[in-house]
């Protein structure tokens, strides 16, 4: 599916460029800088927001050996005492 119509690119596209690591895009903007284009209109920024999310958050579920300490994902989250 296209997200993005004045770029043309899809949603597969974004989730291809999300690597494991520190470099890996973590908001549209990066999106945007890994496939080689930048923002137009801005309307396509929610829809690649949500696909970060969820694939974010699938691969943090895999990836909590592979990361370890250095997840950037674990530390976003709260606390526990926060939590409730
Ligand atoms: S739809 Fe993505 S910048 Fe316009």
């Amino acid at each position: 599916m296209i997200v993005c119509s004045c770029n043309v690119f899809s949603d597969g596209q974004v989730r291809a460029c999300l690597n494991p690591g520190p470099g890996c895009p973590r908001t549209p903007a990066q999106v945007y800088a890994c496939l080689g284009c930048s923002p137009k209109c801005g309307r396509c920024a929610r829809t690649i927001r949500g696909i970060l999310s969820r694939a974010l958050a699938e691969a943090h579920e895999t990836c909590t050996s592979a990361c370890g300490a250095a997840c950037t994902l674990k530390a976003a989250e709260p606390a526990p005492a926060e939590a409730a």
